[in-house]
């Protein structure tokens, strides 16, 4: 049996990181297909090294360009390589461009697509990650889903329950190992929760720059009533459009992105934290540290419903009413999204079936 991995963005590389552990454990043949999506060392390289990951064996460089030309380059490029290295399985994880282009690739050659992270559902058009993950759940022969509402969403759309496997997010895998490398070093001091953390980049948020002013006019109304710093790692997405809509970040300690375990260690410490990320909404959850959600809507729900995050918009007013409900939540939620062996299950499953 031969899988071909398909990744080439930040959340992708830290969740596949331990279905790619996994398979190296069990000596299954594998090989990585990296689109090139992101690029930047501190997107991508960094992850690799620090998580010790092997280097993809085939890059496709599309790099930053349109939507649908994105997408476009992905299929074609990947599709030359399933043609010329055909695995029995392409794996791909999550909602961005490279993860449906990957899946319609494989899916016009006869190859076999299993979605990891099937079955979220934001309900809002606006998002190019809604599309990317009904097409690919939709064209995929294994979808693992994290939780009980993922799987009953995707039995809603018609999809057959023979495909639907429910095993967890590997997010939980990757937050357990990392924050136990984090406990065990003394590079990673004990630091005191006096700052909130802010990640933001979507693209209904950072390209519009009403909503963009919004949410930053809500951070300074945060740090104007509790006079704590605000870190906030910046996205180069969102780099590029603050300097566009010339977006004043006085008074936020913007950083440029960094490593994993730096940005872990700084969730675990962090009073609160501020995002419109689908990662970082699981990781606060994980880490029991409470969340405010710069969007409309989320396609995790599950946080909101035990208690780690709410939904606050772009409202400053609103941002900052939601920091002092959730700050007054006790944090005994418990966490909905696995136990942390979603990637052994998932290999389990893949060799059984195949
Ligand atoms: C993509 C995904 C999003 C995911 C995010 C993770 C889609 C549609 N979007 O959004 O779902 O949450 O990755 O971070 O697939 N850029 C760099 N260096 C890089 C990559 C991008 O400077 O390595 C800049 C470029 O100016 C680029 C912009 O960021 O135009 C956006 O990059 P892109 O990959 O199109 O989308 P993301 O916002 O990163
Ligand atoms: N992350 C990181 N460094 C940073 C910001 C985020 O390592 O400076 C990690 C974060 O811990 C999470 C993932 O990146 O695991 C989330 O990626 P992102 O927010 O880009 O994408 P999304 O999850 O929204 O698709």
């Amino acid at each position: 049996m031969k899988i071909a991995l398909i990744l080439g963005t930040r959340p992708e590389i830290i969740k596949m990181a331990p279905v790619i552990t996994e398979l190296e454990r069990k000596r299954i043949k594998y090989f990585i297909i990296h689109s090139g999506q992101h690029y930047s060392y501190n997107l991508d390289k960094i992850f690799f090294r620090q998580l010790s990951l092997p280097r993809p064996d085939y890059k496709l460089d599309v790099g930053s360009t349109s939507s649908g030309e994105q997408t476009g380059l992905i299929i074609s490029r990947v599709e030359k390589i399933l043609k010329k290295d055909r695995p029995e399985l392409v794996l791909v994880q999550g909602d961005t461009n490279t993860v449906l282009g990957g899946a319609i690739a494989a899916k016009k050659l006869g190859i076999p697509v299993g979605h990891i992270e099937a079955g979220l559902r934001s309900y809002d058009e606006r998002m190019p990650e809604e599309l990317n993950r009904k097409l690919t759940d939709h064209c995929s022969d294994f979808l693992f889903v994290p939780t009980i509402k993922s799987r009953d969403i995707l039995l809603r759309e018609g999809i057959s329950k023979k495909k639907i496997f429910l095993t967890g997010n590997t997010i939980v895998d990757s937050v357990k190992w990392n924050i136990n490398e984090i406990n065990n070093s003394k590079k990673f001091k004990t630091m005191p929760k006096k700052y909130f953390l802010v990640s933001l980049h979507r693209q209904e948020n950072v390209d519009n720059s009403k909503r963009f002013k919004n949410i930053v006019n809500g951070l300074k109304k945060i740090k104007k009533e509790y006079m704590i710093p605000i870190i906030f790692p910046i996205h180069p997405r969102s780099k590029k459009m603050a300097k566009k809509y010339k977006i004043d970040f006085k008074g936020i300690d913007i950083i440029a992105p960094i490593d994993y375990l730096r940005f872990l260690h700084l969730e675990k410490n962090a009073f609160l934290i501020l995002t419109d990320s689908g990662g970082v909404q699981e990781e606060s959850c994980i880490l029991k540290v409470p969340c405010v959600t710069l969007r409309d809507n989320t396609e995790r729900p599950e946080t909101i419903e035990v208690g780690s995050n709410i939904i606050a918009g772009d409202n400053p007013e609103k941002i900052l009413l939601c920091v002092n409900k959730m700050l007054k939540q006790k944090r005994n939620w418990v966490n909905p999204f696995g136990d942390g062996n979603a990637a052994s299950k998932i290999i389990k499953i893949i060799q059984n079936k195949i």
